[in-house]
């Protein structure tokens, strides 16, 4: 078997949870990739991995699953054409549909996207497809585009004829549709994955999170949410869809087509809180926008308060989050957030997921923000993701206090008022 310190390894480098594809798979990847190293056992192979990036890609390659086809599913990329057609093109007049398909494998869904959209009237000018993936050989293969019969399998319609020629080993794509895809290689559970890009107007993200465990899960759809434009569309595979987090994302209701719209953006726009909850909440920032306030309410209200030292007393949003100058996203919104700019000061916190997702303050800041606005679920799940990735963020700790409090459920306060002041005796 390969050793748990690889699997665990693989799992930090690209998100893997060996126990989606068995242990015995990515143990039967190791040993090949040993054979081909000549070393004679895992701990020699696993130091190898540790200095070695070209080994780590090798494994890479080795290990992941490119299972794809042409227009896998079929229902997504109907819709596709109907969301653009029907909607996008007249609400963005002269603008460029841009679409990421992550992971792409070797390049039949992104090429698919380009004949649907083709198909449809757009010129190659007014769209772009940006195609990643981490497997280097198989990027390689879809920059080729040259197909055997594996990849049609009946979902294809007549596209063989009008956008393919054949050559001796397959069916070549043409040269139109094979120029309109740019593939990137790259990897999904990057922080600086695709940092900096304008934003989608679609993305494709189809058996990819089937590979991850839930925290990864998040994480991935995290970075895909604030890598969305407001109200873009966002694809996951059948199996994908109990994955999709109801508070980032919401359902389009289309059978077979796995399919979510962007649900809360910079402007706001999807409010999954109840009124009764809104009402609860309005006070926090209703006092006024400084946060202090907050703090120190929920820290009267139970054991918990602390020294001044801590977190929790830091004086406002701005000073709570650490960094703090001009270019950081966080500082940035939380100084946006004191002065009531709350759906810009969101906007910039998920930016900053989309760097980094593994940041609890990002999402601490976030669920302040949604809590404010009156979104009390979303925000208590924020603030459980904040304390997963930082397990002694006191301020975290003292808002889900709160909302179990709210709830009735006061075992549960308590526990956390617990950990609370934990915290603030080993202070
Ligand atoms: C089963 S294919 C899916 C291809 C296509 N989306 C589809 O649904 O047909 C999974 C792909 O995910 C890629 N992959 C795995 N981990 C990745 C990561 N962390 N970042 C980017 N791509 C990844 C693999 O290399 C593989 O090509």
């Amino acid at each position: 078997m390969a050793t748990k310190v690889i699997e665990e390894f693989l799992k930090n480098a690209i998100g893997l949870d060996s126990t989606s594809i068995g242990s015995v798979t990515v143990d039967r990847s190791v040993r090949r990739r040993m054979v081909e190293c000549k070393l004679p056992d895992e701990e020699a192979y696993f130091k190898l991995l540790t200095v070695s990036p070209p080994e780590l890609q090798a494994l890479i390659d080795e290990v992941t699953v490119p299972e794809t086809w042409f227009f896998r599913g079929v229902e997504p990329f109907r819709l596709l054409a109907e969301y653009v057609s029907a909607e996008w093109r007249a609400a963005n007049p002269g603008k460029v549909f841009r679409i990421l398909s992550v992971p792409c494998s070797s390049g039949e869904e992104p090429y698919s996207i380009a004949m649907v959209l083709m198909d449809i009237g757009l010129a190659k000018d007014q769209f772009n497809i940006d195609a990643v993936d981490i497997n280097t050989k198989i990027i390689d293969r879809a920059k080729l585009g040259v197909y055997g019969r594996n990849s049609f399998r009946g979902d294809e319609g007549d596209v063989v004829g009008r956008y393919f020629h054949e050559v001796e080993n397959g069916y070549a794509i043409n040269d139109i549709v094979r120029g309109s895809v740019n593939f990137m290689h790259k990897n999904l559970m990057d922080k600086d994955f695709l940092c900096g890009m304008q934003t989608y107007d679609a993305i494709f993200c189809r058996n990819l999170l089937i590979y991850f465990d839930r925290p990864t899960q998040t994480m991935a759809l995290m970075k895909l949410h604030g890598l969305l434009a407001v109200q873009g569309m966002l694809f996951v595979g059948h199996a994908e869809s109990g994955c999709v987090d109801n508070a980032l994302f919401s359902i389009v209701r289309r059978e077979g087509a796995f399919a979510y719209r962007k649900s809360i953006g910079p402007k706001g726009d999807n409010d999954t809180a109840s009124s009764e909850e809104k009402d609860a909440n309005k006070p926090i920032f209703k006092e006024g926008s400084n946060y202090k306030k907050n703090i120190k309410r929920s820290a009267r209200s139970g054991p918990a308060a602390g020294p001044p030292a801590i977190k929790a007393m830091k004086t406002t949003l701005a000073e709570a989050v650490p960094g703090g100058n001009e270019e950081d996203f966080l500082a940035k919104a939380a100084q946006l957030a004191d002065r009531g700019e709350l759906d810009e000061a969101g906007w910039l916190c998920e930016k900053q997921l989309g760097l980094d997702a593994c940041s609890a303050d990002a999402y601490y800041l976030l669920a302040v923000i949604r809590e404010a606005q009156g979104h009390l679920q979303f925000a208590q799940e924020l603030f459980h993701k904040a304390l997963y990735l930082d397990p002694k963020h006191y301020q975290a700790l003292i808002h889900l206090a709160g909302h179990a409090e709210r709830q009735g459920n006061l075992a549960a306060a308590a526990t956390y008022r617990t950990r609370a002041k934990r915290l603030v005796e080993a202070d």
